[in-house]
């Protein structure tokens, strides 16, 4: 296909604002996919996605679309709409000259949408302001119109209006972007140069990658190379997505397809790379290119112990598509053998819990999730602590967290609720916008620790649910940081260790003290619960001894009936894991562990 009639696009959105559903809508009115063929969100491949309702793998179909009697080749590539996953929406940008920034009609403008709009803009791309919902009764265009015309600087009547539900002004919307959108420019005669924006493993045909080709042509059967790992195979297929995968001769300037190698495993084909020739290579890679990494820690174990073998090859099997996921084998006295992970955030880590007990029939414990700590030493050397039980007792000359910058929007009679969370949260402010008459933009630069858990929840709950909250890594900064321990009858349970920082360690004792008191059963003698930074006990619970009642039938003082009755007490506790002499249900290391 000749590069002046391609147009790439993409389509930025806060979640819910109707992306998915407007790119059905584009499908349909292009002819790609009939309205027979036609299920909801047919962007959204994996059930998980389907049931969350959120797209985490982006895909690219290419529509065809007439204007003035010329054929045109729009590809449509879609873009994950989570934090998480910040880094697979930068490369998706990348690969296209234009986004669509869509926007609800009902709504307004949103954190995610600024957050998007922030990485389109340094990536260059050519913004198309769109409102969406325009169906809705408590639709309110020609407000939102300014609000987002302001924005970006146009006339609010440059604002297209559409809706995904009715399909109202999506013709106009696929002129629109033949028409302002950019066609691709490349060097056709040049070395090969493809960006990876995503990839995917498929059980048939192994890994499915998805590229935008820059310059030169690949074609099926030569050899290429991905430029950061050096790695080289054969091009077994490449072809166009339009719904369904389509076999091409090749793909050259601006094409976007996808492209086959036989590879099982998606870290061989990693997003943002690049592909090029093996024997006639490109000289630089096209840049941009990131190892995925992890930023939130949890050590994940099975509830039977037995399970273990089962935990490991699940493992193995989700890590061939998903290059994010990262983890090594972790010993827990308390919890017995299971896996140190590494996740993208939350959501990656639930996403992957989720699909480790549906999928593998697998019943698991996770602990408490941490973030990733650089320590320095007295003799100067650098360790990183991802695990509480692993920080380095005294010797610490410095510790630094990792941090973000995050983007927060409200109406403006939230603002000081919002200063004030942030402050607690220990966030500094960098700055603050009006976007309109009653809507506000903070920006603030806050630990990683202090938001992944549930800072969300409380903006949510501090601003009546109005707050939209984005946010994305920004360096590291030194902490005055410890580890609390939890100690049960004097011994530390490695489980519930957590690093805090030091204004935050009395409450975090006092908090899991409380929990634990309520979750452990009486024992047959007392068992204080204590929380303690190094030797220093900063908290303690104590739970009472029960043995007095069970014995009491006893009145003879028989030696013998005393110890079967006490065994008989023991057969009854078969789910409890002994952390020392203090036997532990199992609910008990969930409910303690749960982030309420
Ligand atoms: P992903 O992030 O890709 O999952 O998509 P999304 O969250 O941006 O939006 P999605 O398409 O899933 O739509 C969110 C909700 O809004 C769904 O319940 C849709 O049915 C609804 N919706 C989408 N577009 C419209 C519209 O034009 N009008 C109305 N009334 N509802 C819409």
């Amino acid at each position: 296909t000749d590069p002046s009639v391609i147009r790439n696009f993409c389509i930025i959105a806060h979640i819910d604002h109707g992306k998915s559903t407007l790119a059905d809508r584009m499908l349909q009115a292009t002819g790609v996919v009939t309205p027979r063929q036609m299920k909801a969100q047919y962007l959204d491949r994996m059930d998980i996605e389907r049931e969350r309702g959120i797209t985490i793998k982006s895909q690219a179909v290419r529509m065809p679309w007439n204007v003035d009697g010329t054929d045109y080749a729009l590809n449509m590539i879609d873009t994950p709409g989570h934090v998480d996953f910040t880094y697979e929406v930068s490369r998706s940008l990348a690969a296209c000259e234009a986004t669509i920034l869509l926007v609800d009609a009902a709504q307004g403008i949103e954190a995610q949408t600024l957050a998007n709009l922030y990485l389109a803009l340094e990536n260059d791309l050519t913004i198309i302001p769109v409102l969406n919902k325009i169906d809705l009764p408590a639709a309110q265009p020609e407000k939102y119109a300014a609000e987002l015309a302001n924005l970006i600087g146009v006339e609010p009547e440059d604002v297209l209006k559409v809706s995904g539900k009715t399909g109202e002004g999506v013709e106009e919307l696929l002129d629109r972007i033949v028409r302002d959108v950019p066609a691709p420019q490349g060097k056709k005669d040049a070395p090969s140069r493809a960006m990876i924006f995503d990839s995917v493993y498929d059980t048939y045909r192994g890994v499915v990658t998805y590229v935008r080709v820059v310059d030169g042509t690949l074609v099926p059967r030569e050899r290429i190379q991905m430029m950061s790992t050096g790695a080289t195979h054969e091009l077994l297929e490449i072809g166009v997505i339009s719904p369904e995968p389509i076999p091409s001769k090749g793909l050259s300037v601006g094409e976007v397809g996808y492209l086959i190698t036989g590879v099982k495993d998606v870290r061989q084909s990693r997003v943002g790379d690049t592909v090029t020739n093996q024997q006639k290579p490109a000289e630089d890679s096209l840049g941009g290119y990131e190892d995925p990494k992890p930023m939130v820690f949890s050590g994940l174990f099975p509830v039977e112990g037995s399970d273990y073998p089962v935990l490991r090859d699940a493992l193995e099997k989700l890590q061939l598509n998903d290059a994010a996921l990262v983890y090594e084998p972790e010993t827990s006295t308390a919890l017995g053998f299971g896996f140190r992970c590494g996740f993208l955030g939350l959501l990656h880590l639930e996403i992957t819990r989720d699909r480790l007990e549906r999928e593998f029939n697998l019943d698991l414990i996770s602990t408490a999730p941490s973030v990733s700590y650089n320590v320095t030493l007295e003799d100067h050397s650098e360790v990183e602590v991802t695990n509480p039980s692993e920080f380095p007792e005294g010797r610490i000359l410095e510790i630094r967290e990792p941090m973000v910058s995050a983007t927060i929007l409200v109406p403006s009679e939230f603002i000081g609720a919002v200063m004030e969370l942030s402050q607690s949260k220990r966030g500094e402010m960098k700055g603050m916008d009006y976007l309109s008459e009653d809507r506000v933009e903070l920006r603030y630069r806050l630990p990683l620790a202090e938001i992944v858990f549930d800072f969300f929840d409380q903006l949510k709950s501090k601003t009546r649910g109005y707050a939209s909250l984005d946010w994305k890594a920004d360096g590291e900064q030194a902490a005055d940081l410890v580890k609390v321990d939890i100690l049960l009858q004097g011994e530390q349970v490695d489980a519930f260790s957590a690093i805090t920082h030091k204004d935050k360690a009395y409450s975090y004792g006092v908090l899991m003290t409380g929990k634990l008191q309520k979750l452990i059963p009486r024992q047959q003698y007392e068992v204080p619960i204590q929380a303690a930074i190094g030797s220093r006990i900063i908290a303690r619970e104590n739970i009472r001894a029960i043995r007095k009642d069970v014995l009491s039938k006893c009145y003879g003082g028989d030696i013998s009936r005393k110890r079967k009755l006490l065994e008989k007490q023991k057969e009854g506790k078969k789910r409890m894991k002994m952390v020392g002499r203090v036997e532990v249900p199992q609910e008990a290391f969930v409910a303690a562990l749960s982030s309420d």
